[in-house]
């Protein structure tokens, strides 16, 4: 075990060492509430510690930048790594007069005793894949992403063992598909209803989602940025005014339309639209373009996720809306 001058809470950075802090858990009957994080920590990871204090004895956090969701041209050597602050950060957090107990900060190699390529070709040793539910939405646009993520996520859990788990909302089909994967491996650290799903932390000023990667924005495209929850509430509005999801996509695509238009004007950024679509929160699948809410309503008693992804200059942002009530109806 080791501390840092800028935190008390202890920091491990080897397996032993936060398996004997786990024994000792284990021992005295502790719950462990557990946050996995890659850094560069904002409110929005702020909001998963808090809950996790409020709910568990102990509270720990991972910090590993995870190379296997990484893809080869992605952004991998430019991740933002803030290790000082992310740890200042989590010493200052407090609910329920608890503080973190700990902080995993394992190396790659720790991770990846075989081994890690980005490159899914070149690959050895064991890796998870949670079957036909990474393929739509973020899965198509990033092929390789959520293998990378289920696989370090599974080592994760095998490490920290916790009583439960955080996971925001933003990325709601990455916690959806681990709540997947924790019942199909019939986990029980965490229990599948252990992985809670937290609500995503907006910037108040306008709205849009906290994300460690809203760093590399310029100030031009900062404001730019707003495109995002604006073209999702644009599809929503239509949604809930009735219209076919095809309508409702069309109205996001004419919202970014418009904003790219803007801000080439004003060469404030390059505004490029990936994806907004309308999915099964069951299967992931996308709903056919005609279905309305009434008839979704009909055919389904599952929500909606209503899901985009618009990069703004070289910065990929992504956001969703949940379209009822995603913690009443799975599992
Ligand atoms: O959401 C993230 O930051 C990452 O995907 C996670 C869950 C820490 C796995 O690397």
């Amino acid at each position: 075990m080791s501390t840092t001058a800028t935190t008390t809470i202890p920091t491990f950075t080897t397996l032993r060492t936060l398996r004997e802090w786990r024994t000792r858990a284990f021992a005295q009957n502790q719950s462990v509430g557990f946050v996995a994080t890659m850094g560069a920590l904002h409110e929005g990871h702020m909001s998963l510690v808090r809950r996790s204090l409020a709910e568990n004895d102990l509270t720990v956090c991972s910090i590993f930048v995870n190379p296997a969701q990484f893809a080869p041209h992605e952004d991998l050597a430019n991740y933002p790594r803030t290790l000082p602050a992310d740890l200042a950060a989590l010493a200052a957090q407090e609910m329920n007069g608890r503080t973190p107990a700990a902080v995993f900060v394992p190396n790659a190699m720790e991770m990846y005793p075989s081994g890690i390529s980005q490159d899914v070709s070149e690959q050895r040793g064991t890796f998870v894949e949670v079957k036909g539910y990474g393929d739509e939405m973020e899965g198509r646009s990033r092929p390789a992403f959520f293998r990378g993520v289920a696989t370090v996520v599974t080592k994760l859990f095998n490490a920290v063992q916790p009583t439960r788990t955080y996971f925001g909302q933003k990325d709601i089909q990455q916690a959806l598909l681990l709540r997947r994967m924790c019942r199909d491996l019939l986990m029980a650290h965490p229990a599948a209803n252990e992985l809670h799903i937290v609500p995503t932390v907006r910037d108040s000023s306008d709205g849009l989602a906290l994300s460690s990667r809203n760093a590399y924005l310029t100030a031009p495209a900062r404001r730019a940025a707003i495109v995002m929850p604006s073209a999702l509430a644009a599809a929503r509005e239509a949604w809930e005014a009735g219209l076919t999801k095809d309508d409702c996509v069309r109205a996001a695509g004419e919202v970014v339309a418009e904003a790219a238009e803007r801000a080439r004007a004003d060469s404030a950024a390059d505004i490029r639209f990936d994806y907004v679509q309308f999915n099964d929160s069951d299967t992931f699948f996308e709903l056919s373009g005609s279905t309305t809410r009434e008839i979704w309503a009909q055919q389904s008693p599952h929500p909606v996720i209503l899901s985009g992804a618009i990069w703004v200059d070289k910065t990929r942002l992504i956001d969703n809306h949940i379209l009822g009530d995603i913690n009443g109806v799975i599992y």
